[in-house]
């Protein structure tokens, strides 16, 4: 059997290097070997984005993007979606193992018991303006609730992490059912301890003057939708998780900088995105039109293409057919019949199946999120909820690992040779450059 290496030769020194295969990977340190002459540093590699590099090891996750599989620690997201609950597989993504009976009871009375926020919080959620977008206030506060907690800043310690990961997937939800109070003008509701943890999220979120029993349909729903959301391996909130909890940060201000990551367009903001595209199409016939938009990059077809999946993420699968059962207690969407023409016209132009852009898991989302109620711009905090659990998981694997050190990339440095200063009166006329700041400082 040929043996796992990989033989690399220099053409320019004739040097020659055997490095060892691991888990279809080699040590890219080993072409730091590869040097010109005594001054040179060795080979770097060069990956913007990341797109071809394996950053850390991880039990967690496991996506085949070309099969359109997702396990959480070996199990289907099928499967999960359809036998467990949110609270269960949390357990299951943190711990490594689907709890027995007794554990999960621990595990629900834990968080439960963590749903509370220290009062000050919701005299700082009234500095937010009243149309703050509710993904700004999360990130806000989440940061903000790191200074309640010092102890957390103990990373190294088992019996800590543990205590913050109970924290901060008790208190996701009341945090981001707080934001929507807040923008709606409505007082907050505080967390009642004997419902389910989406049914507690959503009478926080929805109860008026008289009480609120969530519907049992909706309730599930958001369930499954938290089971999909839970986690996705590296991907690029996970990976600002790791990097700034790398730096050994408390857990709350790394999690806070996952929110950020995840804020953005290409990544959890799409399912905003896509309902706001949606909207704008207005009508199926409209639909040809848009589809030359993004075929000329004017726009993106926002909820399709995925890193990974080059083929139909399955959790979008799993999405649209959980649309009609929330329709049945909410009416129908009528932006899921833009949704699926989209789909079907973009599934038969070779614009989108040469580069194998699908739907993703952000296509379907906005548009159950909206029939249940909610305005668009809670769309990226119903991805952040769950995403807590996969985070934190990913952190605290991060911390055990011996392998792992301060996140800190190298670069290739394309700027200016070393050069004298020069006095204010001698000056010339500073060069036209690309990269030229405004010229009005
Ligand atoms: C999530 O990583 C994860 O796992 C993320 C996530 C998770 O669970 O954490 O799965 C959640 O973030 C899902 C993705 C949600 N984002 C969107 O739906 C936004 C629209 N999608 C794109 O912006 C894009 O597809 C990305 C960001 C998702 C992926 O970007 P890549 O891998 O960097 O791909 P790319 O931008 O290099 O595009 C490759 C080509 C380009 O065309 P060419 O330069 O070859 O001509 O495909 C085109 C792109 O222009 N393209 C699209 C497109 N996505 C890529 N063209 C039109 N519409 C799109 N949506």
């Amino acid at each position: 059997m040929a043996n796992d290496t990989l033989t690399i030769t220099d053409n320019r020194t004739g040097k020659q290097i055997e490095v060892p295969i691991t888990h279809g990977s080699i040590p890219t340190s080993a072409l730091r070997q590869f040097t010109v002459d005594e001054n040179d540093p060795g080979l770097l590699t060069y990956d913007p984005a990341l797109t071809n590099t394996a950053s850390c090891k991880s039990k967690i996750t496991y996506i085949d993007g070309d099969r359109g599989i997702l396990r959480y620690r070996g199990y289907d997201i099928e499967t999960l979606a359809e036998k467990s609950n949110f609270l269960e597989t949390a357990y299951l993504i943190v711990k490594g193992e689907l709890p027995d009976e007794e554990r999960l009871k621990a595990w629900n009375h834990n968080i439960t018991m963590h749903t509370m926020v220290h009062e000050s919080i919701n005299k700082f959620m009234d500095g937010f303006r009243y149309d703050a977008h509710p993904m700004g206030i999360l990130m806000g506060t989440i940061a903000a609730l790191s200074t309640f907690y010092p102890d957390a800043k103990d990373v190294q310690d088992l019996q800590s992490r543990r205590l913050q990961t109970r924290r901060l997937i008790g208190k996701m939800p009341t945090l981001a059912a707080f934001a929507y109070r807040h923008l709606r003008g409505l007082p907050l509701v505080y967390p009642r301890n004997e419902l389910s943890y989406t049914g507690n999220f959503l009478r926080m979120l929805f109860k008026m003057a008289s009480d609120y029993t969530p519907n049992p349909v909706i309730e599930r729903a958001l369930d499954i939708l938290f089971i999909l959301h839970a986690d996705h391996e590296q991907n690029c909130s996970t990976n600002a998780v790791r990097a700034v909890g790398s730096s050994m940060v408390d857990p709350y201000s790394a999690v806070a900088a996952g929110i950020g990551a995840l804020y953005g367009p290409r990544h959890g903001g799409a399912n905003e995105a896509v309902v706001r595209m949606l909207e704008k199409i207005g009508s199926v016939d409209n639909i040809p039109k848009a589809i030359e938009s993004f075929k000329s990059g004017e726009e993106r077809l926002m909820g399709f293409g995925h890193r990974i999946y080059k083929s139909y993420d399955p959790r979008g699968k799993i999405i649209k057919k959980l649309a009609y059962e929330v329709f049945e207690v909410t009416g129908k969407n009528p932006l899921i019949d833009i949704a699926l023409e989209l789909e079907r016209i973009a599934l038969q132009d070779d614009y989108f199946l040469k580069r194998k852009l699908y739907p993703n898991v952000d296509f379907y989302t906005g548009i159950i999120y909206q029939a249940i109620g909610f305005p668009e711009t809670m769309f990226p905090v119903l991805f952040a909820i769950p995403r807590t659990a996969g985070w934190l998981a990913q952190w605290a694997e991060s911390i055990r690992d011996p392998e792992q050190r301060i996140t800190r990339p190298r670069q290739l440095y394309l700027g200016e040779a070393p050069r004298e200063y020069v006095a204010l009166t001698k000056r010339p006329e500073p060069l036209e450059r690309e990269d030229q700041v405004a010229e009005d400082i």
